[in-house]
Order: structure tokens, then C-alpha cells, then sequence
């Protein structure tokens, strides 16, 4: 979800009010996932990098959470979004872990999912995964794989980054070993529902080989 800070610049706005309008392009796209059929979406929201930046940016970025698990829980059980984390998301403030557990007990018998990654990093993850897998003796792709913060979710089918920059920077790096990419110039706070159905028929066009011919 890339680009808030530009589009806050561009308008001559504080960067907090970029990611108060990236939550609301959040919260259109949860509304219009349903007759998407995807089986799961999910965002980077807070990268095991993002520590970096200034406290203020990051406290702002940790209320927005706070307040977009507050208000729209009860629209995610409304609407059968099943919530899950991914990152190291347990090692967040105490309060904001007790609300995503409440969240993800209350969401538990949702359809479609929507995961958010939260102090997340690729790299961290294929690295506590290969340690579990090599506590029982078993370092193999899929052991790793069986480890993986995402797991219990559908595989990685297309990987969109918005605003222009072409690359993952540490996100589902061994998930998307066969993904499909896209990469829009549209600034977060600008996606809109319209461009994730733009973004799906593309990728229905695309012939996925794996590596075969
Ligand atoms: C990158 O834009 C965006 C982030 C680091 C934060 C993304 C977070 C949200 C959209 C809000 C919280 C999410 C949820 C699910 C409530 P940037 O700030 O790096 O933009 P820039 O590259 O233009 O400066």
C-alpha cells in the first residue's frame, strides 16, 4: 500500500492524513471484496522496516490500527471477512495485540480473508520458518513452506504494488517465487475497487507456466 505519504505532499497535507486516506482505501476495498470471489487479500500495512521512521509516523500509523479494528470488526463479521496477521505481530503493544486476538476469535468462521501484515518482513519469516523446520530435523521446501506465516492461506496468485516502485521491498518474498506482478503509478489512497477488477482481469490474461513450457 504505497504512496500515502506522496499523495499527502502532493496536496500539502502531513503525512498522517496520506494514511488516514490509505485506511479508507482500505476500507472500500473490504466492502467490495465479496463479488470478487478472491479467496484471500492481503496488505502490507506496517513493514518489520517501517520502525525506522520518525515515532510520530509511527504512532500514528499504530492508532490508525487501533481505530480501524474498532470500528470496522463488527463490518468484517457482517460481511464474513475472516481476519488474520501475518509478521511478527505478537511483539506489538500490548492493547493492539489484545484487540487483533479479540478480532481474530470474532472473525474465525469468515469466508474470504483479509490479512494484514504487520511488523512483517519476508525475510524474517523464511528465517523463523526454516528454524521450526529445523527443530525437527526436516529443512525442506515444504517444511519451510509449513511454517510460513501463511500457511493456512490460499497460495499467492498476483502481487500488486501501487505508486510506481518496482520492487517487493521484504514482502512475501517466498510466496511470490511464482506470482504474478503488477506494478500501478495510482497512490494508495487512490486505489479504488475499480482498480483491483482492472488488476484481476489482467491477471486472468496472463499464461502461468511455472517454470514449464
Ligand atoms: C507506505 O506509504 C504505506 C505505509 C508504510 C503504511 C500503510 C498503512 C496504511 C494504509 C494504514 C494502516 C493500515 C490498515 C490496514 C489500517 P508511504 O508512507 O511509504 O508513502 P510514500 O512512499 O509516498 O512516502
Amino acid at each position: 500500500m504505497d504512496g500515502n505519504g506522496r499523495w499527502a505532499k502532493k496536496r500539502g497535507l502531513p503525512r498522517a492524513v496520506g494514511h488516514q486516506r490509505g485506511v479508507e482505501a482500505v476500507r472500500r476495498l473490504v466492502r467490495a471484496l465479496e463479488p470478487t470471489e478472491l479467496e484471500c487479500l492481503t496488505l502490507y500495512a506496517f513493514s518489520s522496516e517501517n520502525w525506522k521512521r520518525s515515532e510520530d509516523e509511527v504512532d500514528d500509523l499504530m492508532n490508525l490500527m487501533r481505530r480501524f479494528i474498532k470500528s470496522d470488526l463488527p463490518e468484517f463479521i457482517a460481511n464474513n471477512v475472516k481476519l488474520k496477521i501475518i509478521g511478527d505481530w505478537q511483539s506489538l503493544a500490548p492493547d493492539i495485540v489484545a484487540m487483533l486476538e479479540d478480532a481474530l476469535a470474532q472473525t474465525a468462521n469468515g469466508k474470504q480473508t483479509l490479512a494484514v501484515a504487520l511488523n512483517y518482513g519476508g525475510q524474517h519469516e523464511i528465517a523463523r520458518a526454516a528454524a521450526k523446520a529445523a527443530a525437527v530435523g526436516e529443512v525442506t521446501i515444504e517444511a519451510i513452506a509449513a511454517h510460513l506465516d501463511t500457511a493456512d492461506l490460499a497460495p499467492l496468485d498476483l502481487l500488486i504494488r501501487t505508486s510506481g516502485e518496482i520492487r517487493l521491498s521484504n514482502f512475501l518474498l517466498w510466496q511470490a517465487a511464482y506470482a504474478e506482478m503488477l506494478f500501478v503509478d495510482t497512490l494508495w489512497p487512490d486505489f479504488e475497487p475499480a482498480h483491483l477488477t482492472t488488476a484481476l482481469d489482467d491477471f486472468a490474461r496472463r499464461e502461468r507456466r511455472y517454470g514449464g513450457r
